[in-house]
């Protein structure tokens, strides 16, 4: 099968375990870039990358890329590339353009320029053209325009892929689902331990832990693919690749806790969902008063971060989890999400780890918390007796 580039768009900071989703998927070229990791596959890998990849957001298939020194390069490189391959009268269209260029004023006049060239591609050739539809397209087109360099593309998605198909309602800041895949991967957890998340708000962790523990697709629950629309959809093909065996056994346990009873209702109606009831245990409780699930194991978790609190009782609540970590939780790893600095300060607890991303538009600092049993002076002993790997610090 003929192979091509391959570009996946991730959130800033997910690309190291996007391009090891991609190995693992048996990807060539991989390559990290901003905000996005490419690949070269064939027809068959691009449907996949769609299917399963837990931290892509969108997969895109380019289709030409040139300079432009003016803007009507841009109408009329465009008009030069193939559309009949991709279009019919038939089928509907819409542009979304990424624009850093000072050619161009602003993103929406690029679309429109590429939007001509279409339209323009079609009329002087069949005396029609196909209609525009920005909600609902056939075919999406992406156009990319850093500076003088133009790269259009197919998107290959349609929805951005977050919207897993799995989720029901949302509480008051649910985390974008593929953040939360990214979170958890980061800590390198793949379900070798039991998993928590005690302010599990919606369940989105909760439930994005299960599916990597379980093997579950990332797109299973999905209704469509925008390639699904493509000219050259080969149902067959994706047919073989959507009911292969993906799955696999473990007997991890899942537990997650919100001190809110509508956010437990609405993450046990988004589990249900998911048909992951058997897997993931809910209980309403305060985190402070929670007794462990179990002996060890590993917490991701996304408390609030104030913005909706008062600077004080931010710090409260952090240094509060900080005590309970500490007092409680001697054996487990907790990978906090947060963008409160003052948060991090109260909390009491020194970092293994720490990871920028963003939640959103905000900045936030993804941060480890090994809980030794013992105390320092313990661990140092342990480590001289070569029991502690190195990559352990010990706890203050
Ligand atoms: C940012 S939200 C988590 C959103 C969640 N990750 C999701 O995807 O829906 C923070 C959650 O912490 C919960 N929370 C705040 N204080 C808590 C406490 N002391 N114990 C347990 N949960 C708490 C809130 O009820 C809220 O659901």
């Amino acid at each position: 099968m003929k192979k091509f580039k391959i570009v996946v768009k991730t959130f800033a900071g997910l690309e190291p375990v996007l391009a090891l989703e991609l190995n693992a998927m048996g990807a060539e070229s991989v390559q990290q870039e901003r905000r996005a990791v490419s690949f070269v596959g064939d027809m068959g890998m691009l449907y996949k990358a769609n299917f399963l990849l837990r931290t892509a957001l969108k997969v895109l298939k380019p289709i030409a890329h040139f300079r432009v020194n003016n803007k009507e390069d841009l109408y009329s490189q465009t008009k030069n590339i193939p559309w009949q391959d991709y279009l019919t009268l038939g089928k509907s269209f819409s542009i979304d353009s990424t624009v850093q260029s000072e050619m161009f004023v602003n993103s929406m006049y690029a679309s429109l320029k590429v939007k001509d060239a279409i339209a323009d591609y079609f009329r002087e050739s069949l005396g029609k053209r196909p209609s525009v539809n920005q909600e609902d397209p056939d075919i999406r087109i992406h156009v990319y325009l850093m500076a003088d360099y133009c790269e259009i593309a197919l998107d290959s998605s349609g929805e951005s892929l977050h919207k897993r198909g799995y989720r029901l309602g949302q509480g008051e800041a649910p985390i974008n689902e593929v953040l939360a895949a990214g979170m958890i991967l980061l800590a390198g957890w793949q379900g070798e331990t039991d998993f928590m998340d005690p302010m599990c708000g919606s369940g989105t962790l909760l439930i994005e832990a299960a599916m990597i523990a379980r093997g579950i697709p990332a797109g299973i629950y999905r209704k469509s693919f925008g390639f699904e629309r493509w000219l050259d959809f080969d149902e067959a093909l994706f047919s073989e690749i959507y009911n292969a065996d993906y799955e696999k056994e473990t007997s991890v346990r899942i537990f997650g806790s919100d001190i809110s009873i509508q956010s437990c209702a609405m993450a046990r109606a988004n589990i249900k969902n998911a048909g992951l009831s058997k897997v993931i245990e809910v209980e309403t409780k305060d985190f402070l008063e929670l007794d462990p699930p179990f002996e060890k194991g590993i917490i991701v978790t996304n408390p609030p971060y104030g913005e909706r609190l008062k600077a004080r009782s931010i710090s409260d609540l952090y240094k509060s989890v900080g005590d309970v970590l500490k007092q409680k939780y001697a054996g487990y790893s907790a990978w906090i999400i947060s963008s409160s600095e003052d948060g991090y300060k109260s909390i009491g607890l020194k970092p293994s780890r720490k990871i920028e991303l963003f939640n959103g538009a905000l900045p936030c600092s993804f941060r480890c918390f090994e809980l030794f049993r013992g105390t320092h002076k313990q661990t140092v002993i342990l480590r001289k007796a070569n029991q502690l790997p190195d990559h352990l610090p010990p706890q203050d």
